[in-house]
């Protein structure tokens, strides 16, 4: 049997995964790649650790050069994170004439542009399926058996850690920091939890999907961001009440030859096929000119769900052998002024003011919001808490700034205590 190398560069959850992908289904992989595929080197940052006892203390590596030197390796898989040194040895790698697979999905988010411009220069490959949903074939589906659709919206649950937190919130009515708490402990979070909660994460993987939907060179920067650090039990309570469920979406829609680019908490209708979308799973819907509306499930994180994204590139790699095939992306095919501002986006909105309980005060909130030509469909007043009660709207659709008018003006009525939040609803 043929022997292919792989340098892995990091060993932590994915790398581990990948390894064990490699070991447990070889028989498979060579049945369909015709290689055994073998990481015979493995960088990793602290040689002293202790690692899996079935391979080799001597395929463990703290010099970089000991993959990017070898000559027997043909790809690289980077699993280490970050953005440097990880970029630094991807180009190195693409300049030996090496194949790459990542998982990065802030490397890639940053600087995807550059390095599969350097990959195609160079006729190699840079394949990253794993940084975006985890086990979810999702980068394959848009770039290969979708290409022949115009894509009209992406709305993603794209975050395992949130998902799980707002479930969890959800279903057993937890507080927002003894579920985050448990879900560090499961290992769904990043190292810094900030980039899951304040939703960095989100908007990385939707930056990725978004430049191969649409074709634009699109930044994180590009992307409105709202993390769920600000949900409480009783928006999650109102959303129940409402016939909602709360999720964050990552949404990348084209309306009018303009493109939506935003990753917030959403109400969505709980018979939508993404309010059913629990734990740590993700999902990516998408409405395609020619396809219609598909969903895709699963698992977003974890050792072997990605750990199968990135052999699945890797055994892609050896299937094609034409390195340049794969290498199709265009990008910077529109202008990014085509991206919408937020305050120009048209939806649905709920509010939940915190008042005192004074009459009239409905009245004068309700005359605010006609003052800027924002319709309510629904009212919602319980209790009678001391000294300030919640009072929920949910609009009919406008035009967001027109509803940032009315809050500004609403905000400084003396009975209004506080905007206690806005969520915008997508009743898709
Ligand atoms: P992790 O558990 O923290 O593992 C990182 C690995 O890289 C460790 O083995 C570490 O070495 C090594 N490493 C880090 N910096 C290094 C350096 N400068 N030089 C040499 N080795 C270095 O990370 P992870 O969760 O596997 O994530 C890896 C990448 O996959 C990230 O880009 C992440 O965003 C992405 N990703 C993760 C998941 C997931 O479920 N975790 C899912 C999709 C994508 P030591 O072992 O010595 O510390
Ligand atoms: N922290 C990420 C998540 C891991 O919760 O989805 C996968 O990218």
């Amino acid at each position: 049997m043929q022997k292919l190398k792989v340098g892995l560069m990091g060993f932590g959850t994915v790398g581990s995964g990948v390894w064990r992908v490699l070991q447990d289904n070889s028989d498979k992989i060579i049945e369909n790649c015709g290689f055994e595929i073998e990481a015979s080197k493995i960088l990793v940052r602290d040689l002293s650790k202790k690692r899996n006892g079935e391979i080799a203390r001597g395929v463990f590596t703290d010099n970089p050069l000991e993959i990017l030197n070898d000559e027997n390796i043909k790809i690289v898989v980077e699993v280490m994170g970050g953005i440097e040194p990880a970029k630094e040895y991807i180009l190195e790698a693409i300049k030996r004439g090496k194949h790459v697979v990542t998982a990065n999905k802030a490397l890639i988010a940053s600087h995807g542009d550059m390095l599969l411009k350097a990959a195609k220069d160079a006729n190699v490959k840079l394949l990253y399926e794993a940084s975006v949903a985890g086990g979810i074939p999702i980068i394959h589906a848009i770039k290969e058996s979708l290409s022949a659709n115009r894509i009209n919206s992406i709305m993603g649950i794209l975050n395992g850690t949130t998902n799980y937190i707002l479930s969890k919130m959800t279903s057993e009515k937890m507080e927002y920091d003894i579920v985050l708490k448990e879900a560090q402990e499961k290992g769904y979070a990043e190292a810094d939890p900030t980039s899951d909660v304040e939703a960095f994460d989100a908007a990385y993987k939707l930056t990725i999907l978004a430049r191969l939907a649409f074709g634009i060179d699109v930044k994180i920067e590009d992307i409105y961001r709202e993390g769920i650090t600000n949900i409480s039990p009783i928006d999650i309570e109102y959303a129940t009440e409402l016939g909602y469920v709360i999720k964050l979406l990552a949404i990348a829609k084209e309306t009018n030859g303009k493109i939506e680019l935003k990753v917030h908490p959403t109400f969505i209708p709980k018979g939508h096929p993404l309010a059913a979308v629990g734990d740590a799973f993700n999902a990516v819907y998408i409405k395609g000119n020619a396809v219609g509306e598909l969903m895709f499930y699963g698992k977003g994180a974890g050792d072997l769900p990605t750990g199968s994204a990135a052999v699945g590139d890797i055994i892609s790699i050896i299937r094609e052998g034409t390195p340049n095939k794969m290498i199709t992306q265009v990008i910077n095919e529109k202008d990014l002024s085509n991206i919408k501002d937020m305050g120009s986006n048209q939806g649905e909105y709920y509010v939940r003011l915190l008042i005192k309980d004074i009459p009239g005060i409905l009245g004068k909130i309700a005359s605010l919001f006609g003052k800027y030509n924002v319709s309510l469909s629904s009212v919602i007043q319980k209790g009678k808490e001391e000294p300030a009660v919640s009072l929920v709207f949910i609009t009919h659709e406008t035009i967001e700034l027109n509803v940032q008018y009315a809050l500004t003006d609403i905000a400084k009525l003396p009975e209004v205590v506080s905007i206690a939040n806005v969520i915008r609803v997508e009743n898709i």
